[in-house]
């Protein structure tokens, strides 16, 4: 089975073709970082914007690259939810009128679970049930996957996400947008010692995630230097904060994974292309005797492939979406609508 995949839903254009869920046939991505860069962060309505300019010419290069057309495709997938809700409607709207004209099936698909499934298009043999850490530039979740359409979320992020805080501090210590590259660049320059951040832990029994504290002990950091016109080594920051996001991370994603006795563990989401974050994550599961998985750097930045792969295990275990489906910016994990 062959799906049409689209993602809409933040600053990525994105067109995949997807064999079976397992197989990318293509998988080409519009990054629109370069114009969102100047600004620091997206701009909503200017990813709407080029999502529509874009769009059209990114299918035909899906198309042309996997030498296939429109009518060789079995079912169009898209990502319907969360995400910035113009830029969702763009990909939604699109996909409806490829699907009613080709009366093929619609499959909406849940952005989160479609960073997730990124983990089967590179591991063959991988299962449920698994341990997921997602960890992107809007969610924080440690998500129990028990088969492909259930998905429990063990724990959360209660106000800032591991992505957002990275993407903050980076522009504080004028490092630029998107922040977790940058930082992940610097700190291999700086000594991850020499500041002691907090580690916000919160009740060590539970696997929520905070890390607006450790953003404000960063700037009390930064502006009490400044202050005392002393010299602020940007490295050592990076690594130091770095360090501090990436051990709660791990540890909380290891002690839940031993308390419901899972023993496959993988990583979604753009901050697992983190170089310590997967260092560190890979010792921890070999010293506890876990499996860990975590895709390539292409496919855990959004992609239209991982939303591919989701698409055909929805339309398998669920069915079709119909027409009416709508782009939700809150669309909860495991819901449809
Ligand atoms: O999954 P993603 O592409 O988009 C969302 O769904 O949010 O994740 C983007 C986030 C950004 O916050 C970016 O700074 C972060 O992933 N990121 C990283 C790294 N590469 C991307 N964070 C830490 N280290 C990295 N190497
Ligand atoms: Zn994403």
């Amino acid at each position: 089975m062959k799906i049409l995949s689209i993602e809409t839903s933040c600053d990525e254009t994105s067109v995949a073709i997807v064999e079976d869920g397992r197989k990318i046939l293509t998988n080409r991505i519009y990054s629109q970082i370069d114009i969102h860069q100047k600004y620091g962060g997206v701009v909503p309505e200017i990813a709407s914007r080029n999502h529509v300019t874009k769009l059209p010419y990114i299918i035909d290069e899906a198309l042309e690259e996997s030498k296939l057309t429109l009518a060789d495709m079995d079912a169009i997938g898209v990502t319907n939810g969360p995400g910035l809700v113009g830029a969702l409607l763009i990909g939604l709207s699109t996909a409806k009128a490829i699907a009613y004209s080709l009366e093929k099936p619609l499959i909406g698909v849940h952005h989160i679970e479609g960073h997730i499934a990124a983990n089967f298009l590179q591991y063959p043999e991988l299962e449920p049930p698994f341990l997921t850490l997602v960890v992107s530039g809007g969610h924080s979740h440690l998500v129990l996957v028990e088969d492909y359409q259930t998905f429990t979320v063990l724990g959360r992020t209660i106000d800032d996400a591991a992505g957002e805080a990275f993407d903050k501090i980076s522009r504080v210590l004028g490092l630029g947008y998107p922040g977790g590259p940058a930082i992940d660049k610097t700190a291999k320059n700086g000594n991850a010692d020499a500041i002691s951040f907090p580690r916000v832990m919160l009740d060590k029994t539970k696997y929520d995630f905070s890390f607006s504290g450790l953003k404000s002990a960063v700037l009390n950091y930064l502006n009490g230097k400044k202050m005392k016109n002393e010299p602020i080594e940007v490295d050592d920051v990076a690594a130091s904060f770095q360090m501090a996001v990436i051990e709660v991370l791990v540890t909380k994603t290891i002690a839940c994974a031993k308390s419901i006795n899972m023993k496959t563990i993988c990583m979604a989401g753009g901050v697992s292309c983190n170089s310590l974050l997967r260092k560190m994550m890979s010792e921890a599961a070999e010293k506890e005797g876990l499996s860990l998985y975590y895709p390539d750097p292409i496919l855990c930045t959004d992609n239209a492939a991982m939303i591919g792969s989701m698409a055909y295990y929805n339309f398998i275990n669920g069915g079709e979406s119909d027409l009416s489906l709508n782009g939700i910016p809150g669309l909860k994990i495991g819901t449809r609508q």
